[in-house]
């Protein structure tokens, strides 16, 4: 089969690129740095030819509601655009599991204009619905500190490690398109401000977490449950601990 992932160079791409190529697949890594831009369509049509899949594993350029809208929304119809003049089978992204929860949040709402442009398009989809990758806690730590302390509340979290998303990525890819919502998380539930002040001490980060019942998520203020899958999920295999020790550090 022939799989373009779009942002084949990011996080979870470089990790599904190289799964797709070790099952045998003929894999174009696409982003700006390898030619293909979905935000001007740059180098789209030419790289989308003969596709079986697609998977969009692109990120905006920031977090900001402005900017993330409009990059999700042109990025989004550039690239179904091109999938539909070139007969794709399938397209796979990866959305956030409570995004329809979180619409007070800019990036939030870019999301859910992404998923939306898939569901309107006419291209067979998987929308994989995944909670925030472990790989994301020193961000999520460095946004909610001030001076020393980290202000975080007690919100449910089920962090799922990188390697995961792109297994279930890559098994979704490869199945039929369901033409809907799969929802992903880690094998394990903590309190926010709990898991984050374990990641602190793991990596002997001397900040100190404050349990802060009022403290918002990226400037939204959210549910105890806004973050976690509330019905069916399928669930990671690497644990925190295992993860961590991976990153190099003392688990
Ligand atoms: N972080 C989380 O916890 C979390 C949770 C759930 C879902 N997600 C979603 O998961 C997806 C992947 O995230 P990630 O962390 O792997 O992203 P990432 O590491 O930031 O990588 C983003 C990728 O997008 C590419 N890109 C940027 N602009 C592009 C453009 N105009 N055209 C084509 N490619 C472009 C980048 O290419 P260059 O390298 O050339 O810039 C890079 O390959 C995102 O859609 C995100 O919303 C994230």
């Amino acid at each position: 089969m022939k799989v373009v992932v779009i942002g084949g160079t990011g996080l979870i791409g470089t990790k599904v690129v190289s799964k797709l190529r070790q099952l045998g697949h003929e894999v174009i890594a696409a982003s700006p740095s390898t030619g293909i831009n979905t935000h001007t369509g740059e180098g789209l049509a030419e790289a989308l030819s003969n596709t079986n899949i697609v998977v969009d594993l692109a990120n905006s350029p920031s977090f900001d509601e402005k900017t993330a809208v409009e990059f999700f929304q042109t990025a989004g119809r550039n690239l179904l655009a091109a999938e539909i003049n070139a007969g794709v089978g399938h397209h796979v992204a990866v959305s956030i599991v409570g995004v329809d929860r979180m619409q007070d949040n800019g990036y939030m709402k870019a999301k859910i204009v992404q998923e939306n442009l898939i569901k309107a398009s006419g291209v067979p989809y998987t929308i994989i619905r995944s909670t925030q990758f472990l790989e994301f806690l020193a961000g999520i730590a460095t946004a909610a500190t001030q001076g020393n302390e980290v202000h975080l509340s007690e919100v449910k979290f089920q962090p799922i490690a990188a390697e995961d998303v792109a297994s279930f990525v890559v098994q979704a890819a490869l199945a039929a398109p369901i033409n809907g919502k799969l929802e992903i998380a880690g094998p394990d539930r903590y309190a926010l401000n709990e898991i984050v002040a374990k990641y602190l001490k793991k990596t002997n980060d001397p900040r100190k977490v404050l349990n802060d019942g009022k403290a918002q998520y990226f400037g939204t203020q959210i549910s105890d449950t806004a973050l976690v899958p509330v019905g069916e999920a399928l669930l990671g295999e690497i644990s925190f601990n295992k993860w961590v020790s991976n990153q190099g550090q003392t688990a």
